[in-house]
């Protein structure tokens, strides 16, 4: 595959609770990213992925990549991440080798994406789209409050969209959109790009692409593990 996704898994999981990083943390006897990685690899259009780890997980999280990539003829690079997300994305991509024009960025805690996910984001920026990203339907209503909590006003949901990963670039437009912004504020990397004035198209993304975030997230994604 000609498709390069950077994995960001050096965040610390506060909000599921205490204990391991949140991407070591086991589902079914495999780590999240196991789970993550393996799915990526099992998408035709993936040749590369970067993983982003936290500051002494470098040999370990090898030890366990290693077997899940081999014999799928798909590279695997590990950096230590950054302090925010932003960072750790910035330094992934910095390792990533020559002759990947297109880069897709995925959250390890989204480690139940479907390989047709993947595949579906990368298409559409191989098709000529700069930044793409898998988006859902907002299902709840969703009001303004003040800081007291009362309600100011009901949004309209219509025009509103929850963005998952992976997202795909022209590999040119996310190292722009890095290059200029190194704040690390960003929540996601689109989300770089219309700042600077890029376009950001969409695809419909996966309800099994859930981030994995609080307890709750962990026992729906259980009911995801291959039988
Ligand atoms: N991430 C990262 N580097 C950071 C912070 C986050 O690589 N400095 C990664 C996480 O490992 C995760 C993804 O970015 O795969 C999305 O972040 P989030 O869901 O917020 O994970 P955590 O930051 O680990 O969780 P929390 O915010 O609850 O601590
Ligand atoms: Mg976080």
């Amino acid at each position: 595959g000609d498709v390069a996704v950077l994995v960001p898994a050096a965040g610390r999981g506060e909000r599921l609770g205490p204990g391991l990083p949140k991407a070591l943390r086991e589902l079914a006897g495999s780590p999240l990213l196991v789970h993550a990685v393996r799915r990526l690899a099992q998408a035709d259009c993936v040749g590369h992925v970067v993983v982003a780890v936290p500051a002494g997980a470098v040999d370990s999280v090898s030890a366990l990549l290693t077997p899940v990539l081999a014999g799928t003829g798909v590279g695997l690079g590990l950096v230590v991440g950054g302090a925010e997300r932003q960072q750790s994305v910035a330094l992934a991509l910095a390792a990533v080798p020559g002759g990947y024009p297109i880069i897709l960025v995925h959250d390890a805690a989204r480690a139940f994406a479907p390989p047709e996910l993947v595949d579906r984001v990368a298409a559409a920026v191989r098709a000529g789209s700069d930044a793409v990203i898998p988006v859902l339907p907002v299902v709840d209503t969703i009001k303004q409050v003040d800081p007291d909590g009362a309600v100011t006003g009901t949004v309209d949901r219509s025009v509103l969209r929850a963005v998952q990963t992976p997202q795909g670039f022209r590999r040119t437009v996310l190292a722009a959109a890095h290059a200029v912004d190194t704040d690390g504020g960003a929540t996601d990397d689109a989300g770089l790009v219309e700042r600077l004035g890029g376009r950001v198209t969409t695809v419909p993304g996966a309800e099994s692409a859930l981030k994995i975030t609080r307890p709750f997230d962990l026992q729906v994604a259980a009911l995801l593990v291959d039988p």
